[in-house]
């Protein structure tokens, strides 16, 4: 992206933030929020980290924790619905039910269509992974070409995250459904928030926090993208990373990742590396900005990078603004990255679209 992109995209107000409020309750009660959040239909024109964003329908978008598949000129963004009442923290964490996976669709990036639960909790039988009262999260989904299968993975666990298991599912068209297959610990590793990067030699990897998210392993998965193989390495050893978002550029891999401090923001770091698998080397804080911006992410926490089509060289850093009392109210940061050779750079702006990268 050139300079000039980035300051003909640094203008304006930030939309719709003034807008919302935390109401403490779910779906209903948040439509006073939603119709503050229209903004004359301007809603959908812009990206507006931060701000409320709507679905084509008008309602807020419950793609949390999510990430982006292309396929046959279609965005298709998976991510957690946490259209539920957030509990109060018992121990350490507050949570709320499993809704299930959501996937939206869009050709512009700014524009999502609901199409709905791709993969939905199952709330009759209390020992499904899928039951309410566990933990689905981070949901990816990539597309297998030789079994022209979609296939998602995701952190699959209980409420006190001590179950810590990668999910996968499987379904012959994008948006689903998701026929849910189970779940695994990998060579035995506990498998936390995660990942999958699938590289264009066809090879797919799951990025996932293990030894209590102290360390990273990265775990090749079978041909068929359905079975985690024995191929596994540690990584980022004792560097306590999690929400890993990972991209290729000029053949250059990078890993962007969060430091743990489970709902609340703090300092992204990256590290890049000549193969999926490593070695990779840790480079710094991609964020620039004020002290606050850097060390909090933005108020955000990563969850992809996502490679516009068409675009070489143009990358979107995901992000999610948790707020603790109200998940389902969390907002999302999209931000346009800065790539100059080993270097990674993510500046605030309060909007912008695609030209930023002209
Ligand atoms: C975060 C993690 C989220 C969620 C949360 C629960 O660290 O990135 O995906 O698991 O903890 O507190």
């Amino acid at each position: 992206m050139t300079r000039r992109g980035f300051l003909k995209a640094a203008v304006g107000l930030s939309l719709g933030a003034a807008g919302c409020r935390a109401t403490g309750r779910a779906a209903a009660a948040r439509s006073t929020t939603i119709e503050a959040g229209r903004q004359d239909g301007k809603v959908n024109d812009l990206f507006r980290p931060g701000a409320v964003w709507l679905d084509t329908d008008g309602q807020l978008i419950q793609a949390h924790g999510g990430g982006v598949l292309f396929h046959e000129g279609v965005y298709y963004w998976f991510g957690e619905n946490k259209d539920a009442r957030t509990q109060p923290a018992r121990g350490r964490i507050r949570r709320l039910d499993v809704v299930g996976v959501n996937c939206y669709s869009s050709t512009d990036l700014l524009r999502w269509k609901n199409e709905g639960l791709a993969l939905p909790a199952v709330k009759d039988d209390p020992d499904s992974d899928l039951h309410p009262s566990g933990v689905v999260e981070r949901p990816k989904v990539i597309y297998n070409e030789r079994t022209a299968r979609f296939v998602m993975w995701m952190h699959i666990d209980k409420a006190d995250y001590g179950y810590a298991r990668a999910g996968v599912a499987i379904s012959t068209s994008p948006a689903g459904p998701y026929r849910y297959l189970g779940s695994v610990q990998p060579n035995g590793a506990d498998s936390r928030d995660m990942t999958v990067y699938q590289d264009d030699d066809g090879r797919a990897y799951i990025f996932h926090a293990s030894e209590w998210n102290k360390t990273m392993r990265i775990t090749r998965l079978s041909e068929d993208y359905l079975e985690a193989t024995d191929d596994s390495v540690r990584e980022f050893v004792g560097r306590s990373r999690e929400a890993p978002a990972v991209f290729k550029h000029e053949g250059r891999y990078t890993c962007i990742s969060s430091g743990c401090s489970g709902w609340a923001p703090n300092a992204a770091e990256y590290a890049v590396s000549e193969a999926a698998m490593g070695p990779w080397t840790v480079m710094g804080n991609p964020c620039v900005g004020t002290p606050g911006q850097v060390a909090t992410t933005f108020q955000a926490q990563s969850t992809f990078v996502l490679p516009v089509q068409d675009r070489p060289g143009a990358y979107i850093f995901m992000a999610d603004r948790w707020k603790p009392e109200d998940l389902g109210d969390s907002r999302y940061v999209w931000l346009p990255l800065e790539i100059d050779g080993d270097s990674l750079r993510i500046r605030w702006l309060d909007e912008w679209d695609l030209s930023v990268f002209d």
